[in-house]
């Protein structure tokens, strides 16, 4: 018997995660994001990477037609940024600061990390689909990044030891 789904969504929250926003152009130039924590390397040789995306996202069926991705590794101070793009409904794209990056695509100039990929597979994951992409373009900054733990923001920069 599986374990039921507000159980599950508890121990995941447990889980630190790193946050990217998830970016795609389409041929007519429509831009297209999301906000994803469920992100990771997959494999060095090749160098592939997966991102989980819900099947009932407005963006979904862009994603698994446009080719392409990027993904923008969000810095301690990017809150907003995954906010901004958590929310349906709107032009994320209106109040933030994306230009045009690798291979064409929607990138964040000052994001931790940039990964542009091809599309190498769409797979099935339950109520989301699994994108994997080849990275033919990284992008480093070596910033702090922005990492979601507990269902909150949380910063990775060391605090000051106190003093007395
Ligand atoms: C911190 C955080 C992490 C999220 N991670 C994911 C994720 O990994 N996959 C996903 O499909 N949605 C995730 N979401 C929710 C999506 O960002 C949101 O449902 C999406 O922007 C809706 O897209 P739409 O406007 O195209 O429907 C996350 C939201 C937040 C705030």
């Amino acid at each position: 018997m599986p374990t039921d789904y507000a159980s599950f969504l508890h121990a995941m929250a447990q889980v630190p995660t790193p946050v990217t926003v998830v970016t795609t152009r389409t041929s007519d130039g429509h831009r297209y994001g999301f906000t994803a924590s469920a992100f990771c390397s997959l494999s060095a040789r090749p160098p592939l990477i997966l991102v989980c995306l819900a099947k009932t996202s407005s963006c979904h069926p862009a994603f698994t037609r446009t080719g392409s991705f990027m993904v923008n590794l969000l810095a301690e101070d990017h809150q907003e940024v995954a906010r901004a793009f958590a929310r349906g409904g709107q032009d994320k794209f209106t109040d933030s600061t994306m230009t045009e990056c690798e291979l064409g695509l929607p990138g964040l100039p000052d994001a931790a990390a940039r990964l542009a990929c091809t599309t190498h597979a769409v797979l099935d994951g339950g109520d989301h689909s699994i994108l994997v992409g080849q990275v033919e373009r990284t992008a480093v900054l070596e910033q702090q990044p922005l990492v979601y733990h507990n269902r909150q923001f949380v910063g990775t920069r060391p605090h000051a030891m106190a003093t007395t």
